[in-house]
């Protein structure tokens, strides 16, 4: 299949790409600074550019979408807007637009995280998007079901990634990359919509 994998060079991005590479599939890889694909989830105009390029496709992987991280009180609107934009809004409009440009049948998967259902201090954007991405999921799949298939993967902290995380999550348990990959393998080529891969 060809997929427009978004996010593809970071820790996730990596691990859904060399799980889905590993299945012989053809990863078109964007993100910001990407001399072939550059995509800024936070630009409308940048998301419609590289589904026009990329399309038409099977499916659409997004491994990308930032939140702040700050205590409660510090956490104001700009930074709720700055949450919202990128990793919600961002992967909505990749979703929405992206329905022209990946074919009948195809299917969509996104990324939220284990802040969706457990608590870290400075975590409450990052809670709040990742929870809204999830209900938003499980609502549109129904919407599009018999049309595109919607899943999301939602990973708690990944092995490679604790160092980077070890004082937000501490004792927390981590999940392999190479497993992560998996869940987006299992999103894309299963029948599977609506799900979120808690893993
Ligand atoms: N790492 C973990 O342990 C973990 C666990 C659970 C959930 N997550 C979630 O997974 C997502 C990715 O995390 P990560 O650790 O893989 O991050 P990362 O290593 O920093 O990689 C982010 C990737 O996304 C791209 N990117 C960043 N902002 C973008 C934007 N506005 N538009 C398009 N591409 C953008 C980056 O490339 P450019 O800089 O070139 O754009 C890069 O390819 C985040 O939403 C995070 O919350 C991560």
């Amino acid at each position: 299949m060809k997929i427009l994998l978004v996010g593809a060079t970071g820790t996730v991005g990596r691990a859904a790409k060399d799980a889905l590479v590993a299945r012989g599939h053809e990863i078109v890889a964007a993100h910001r600074s990407s001399p072939d694909y550059p995509v800024d989830l936070t630009d409308p105009g940048s998301i419609q550019d590289v589904l026009d390029r990329a399309g038409p496709l099977d499916a659409v992987v997004c491994t990308a979408g930032t939140t702040p991280y700050a205590p409660w009180d510090e956490l104001d609107r700009e930074a709720w807007l700055t949450g919202l934009n990128s990793k919600l809004l961002g992967q909505v409009e990749l979703v929405r637009r992206g329905t022209a440009a990946v074919r009948t049948g195809g299917s969509f998967t996104v990324i939220t995280g284990i802040l969706a259902r457990e608590p870290i201090r400075t975590g409450s954007v990052a809670a709040a998007v990742n929870g809204a991405l999830e209900a938003w999921v499980v609502a549109s799949a129904g919407e599009l079901w018999g049309r595109y298939r919607l899943n999301a993967v939602s990973p708690t902290v990944l092995t490679e990634s604790k160092d980077k995380y070890a004082d937000a999550f501490p004792g927390y348990p981590t999940v392999d990359a190479a497993v992560v990959g998996q869940a987006f393998v299992r999103s894309v080529e299963s029948m599977e919509t609506g799900q979120i891969y808690r893993i």
